[in-house]
């Protein structure tokens, strides 16, 4: 979704605030601007369209000014258009301001201004910043920090979400920050200090990095940086560093992002299962330290999240459920923090998001600890949102994703949420060491088998070449291959467009199978040993009403009655969707491909959902 990014220093701004949009490109957005402290006033430039677009607006070369705002949009209030593009400056060109996130009470708030004299240019939500802080900021008898007051009286009125940079012509030597619900982090070099929402658009230049919290405002100089709470008073901040690559935010020779994630995905879960699973060692969750009493003391368990993250929840359900003995609860996000669900002190709920800025996943979880249950967040962005509201953290350390289909996130979810059953089950001694050591043993295998996959996609690529056409392809699975059927649905539709639905294999005969006509374009996904003769079965039902099948096993399948069939190595059936969804990530990539779409950034998309 939006991006931000700001920069203070010496240098030129310009460059250094259009590059780091694009590096943010990967979010989403629809129009891209920045606002730039030139001598005496501030220069703001804005349109529809590609970042790369700023470069053709006449004047940009000429900016000079050392001290900038950025921002990528993602059309929330008001359609894509030059007008609604950020950065927004009030009515006397005093102040400009980017601003992430939505404001609620904007209707208001704009019907309070215009009684005050102020007008508007655009229908955005955010037009009404840069005018609140003008009017605190006129009416102000604040002799020190006149600024910085007007900034935090607008900021209390706020309802909503927001990050902001604020830029003011009367001091042309300081930005203004501010968040709520929306991140921002502050990179800090020598002699200068960077802004953005997403830490890969900054990591060229820095790797430390102090993250703001919610109600957190800073005021910078390009050599200092203050910080204060939502009271305005002083509060200091650790500085943290941050351990990523910068290569590992660039494609390194891979045609997309995407593509480079899928062949990173034996490193990632390498990474993930890191010094926590040692051969012949217990799991080593001492971060967490969980007694048996107090996992015993657990009567549920609910994994929420939203999209990909959520069916790595679906994906080892059983696996808990199996192991720990304790019912689990799948579900969205979206549905749980509205719906009243049945949480208690007993109850543990885990958050699982890549990004862990999703919106609807923060609300559950702080809905969750209002009711008393134990949170738990898994992430991948050190310091991200929902790690800092839960009681626990722990990281996928797969690395940044960028491409907006997730993919490496995925199996390093599941990877990291297989090692917390084990512990959980090695502390409740709930199952038979050997059941625990087989998984284990499979486990560390999968880096080596995740690279097998990935050796020869000649199948999945020519059988995408086949039906890249197709208007619909169902996907077919049971067990813990029906969730991984939802999880390559979902990557279908999302860079491909084409419609996809996925179903449990045994209920076609309840309706879906209606849809099934000749030349229909069905995908089985078959590893568990236990359904393959129910799934071979449903599948023949399908193949006797003409559909084109592609099968993703580990079994003996009689491979004559398939149009293709990509065999995966075996493993545990409870870890298999780590195995299996690789080849199908590949077709969605190569489908997308043949259709000439740009596959990291696919329409309507954005990569970490901020609002609701
Ligand atoms: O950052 P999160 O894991 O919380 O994101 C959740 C979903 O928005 C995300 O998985 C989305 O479904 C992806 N685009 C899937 O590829």
């Amino acid at each position: 979704m939006c991006g931000i990014v700001g920069y203070i220093g010496t240098k030129k701004a310009s460059p250094i605030l259009i590059d780091g949009l694009l590096k943010l490109e990967y979010r989403g957005y629809d129009s891209a601007g920045i606002s730039t402290m030139e001598n005496g006033y501030i220069s703001n430039m804005k349109d529809k369209g590609r970042v790369k677009n700023l470069y053709e607006l006449e004047g940009i070369h000429d900016l000079s000014g050392t001290i900038g705002i950025a921002h990528t949009r993602w059309a929330t209030h008001g359609k894509p258009a030059k007008e609604n593009s950020h950065p927004h400056m009030d009515n006397s060109n005093t102040f400009s301001v980017v601003h992430n996130g939505i404001i609620e009470n904007y209707q208001e708030l704009k019907a309070f201004l215009y009684d005050n004299g102020y007008h508007f240019l655009s229908q955005t939500d955010t037009e009404i910043i840069p005018n609140l802080i003008h009017y605190y900021y006129s009416r102000s008898t604040e002799i020190d920090e006149k600024l910085l007051h007007a900034i935090h009286l607008a900021c209390k009125d706020l309802k909503g979400s927001y990050a902001i940079e604020v830029l003011c012509k009367d001091e042309p030597n300081t930005m203004i920050v501010a968040r709520k619900d929306s991140p921002l982090v502050i990179g800090v070099g020598e002699d200068e200090n960077y802004i953005s929402s997403d830490i890969p658009a900054i990591l060229s230049y820095t790797k430390n990095f102090y993250l703001l919290n919610d109600g957190d405002l800073a005021k910078l100089s390009k050599n200092q940086v203050s910080f204060y709470d939502l009271n305005l008073n002083s509060i200091s901040k650790e500085l943290k560093s941050i351990d990523w690559d910068v290569s590992a935010c660039e494609k390194d020779g891979y045609e997309d992002f995407m593509l480079k994630e899928i062949y990173e995905q034996p490193k990632s879960v390498r990474e993930t299962i890191g010094s926590r699973l040692k051969k012949n060692e217990k799991v080593n969750f001492e971060d967490i330290g969980f007694t048996k009493e107090t996992l015993s003391k657990f009567n549920k368990i609910y994994l929420v999240a939203c999209g990909t993250a959520m069916h790595a929840g679906l994906a080892v359900k059983p696996m808990i459920e199996k192991l720990c003995h304790i019912p689990v609860i799948v579900d969205i996000a979206s549905e749980f923090r509205y719906r009243e669900p049945l949480i208690d002190e007993n109850t543990l709920c885990i958050y699982i998001s890549q990004s862990g800025e999703t919106a609807d996943t923060i609300a559950a979880l702080k809905l969750s600890k209002k009711e008393g249950a134990t949170t738990i967040a898994i992430s991948n962005v050190i310091g991200s949102s929902i790690t800092r509201e839960a009681d626990y953290t722990i990281y996928t350390h797969a690395g940044p994703e960028i491409a907006v289909a997730s993919t490496k996130a995925y199996t390093s979810q599941i990877t990291l949420l297989t090692l917390l059953t084990l512990y959980f089950a090695e502390v409740l001694e709930s199952v038979d060491a050997k059941v625990i050591n087989e998984i284990k043993e499979e486990l560390l295998l999968l880096p080596e088998k995740i690279s097998e996959v990935l050796q020869d996609s000649t199948k999945v690529k020519d059988f995408a070449h086949r039906v890249y056409t197709e208007k619909d392809i169902f996907f077919l699975g049971r067990g813990t291959d029906y969730t991984v059927s939802m999880e390559a649905s979902l990557k279908l539709k999302e860079i491909s467009y084409i419609h996809s639905e996925a179903y449990a294999a045994g209920e076609l005969k309840h309706g879906p199978i209606a849809l099934i006509e000749n030349g229909i374009t069905v995908i089985g996904i078959l590893t568990d040993p236990n359904l393959v003769e129910k799934s071979v079965s449903n599948l023949q039902e399908v193949i006797t009403r003409g559909a084109k099948t592609l099968i993703v096993t580990n079994q003996e399948l009689n491979k004559e009655n398939y149009d293709e069939v990509i065999t995966i190595p075996n493993t545990n059936p409870l870890i298999s969707p780590i195995l299996s969804i690789i080849p199908l990530q590949l077709f969605s990539y190569y489908i997308s491909k043949e259709k000439g779409l740009d596959v990291d950034k696919p329409r309507n998309l954005a990569k970490s959902v901020t609002v609701e």
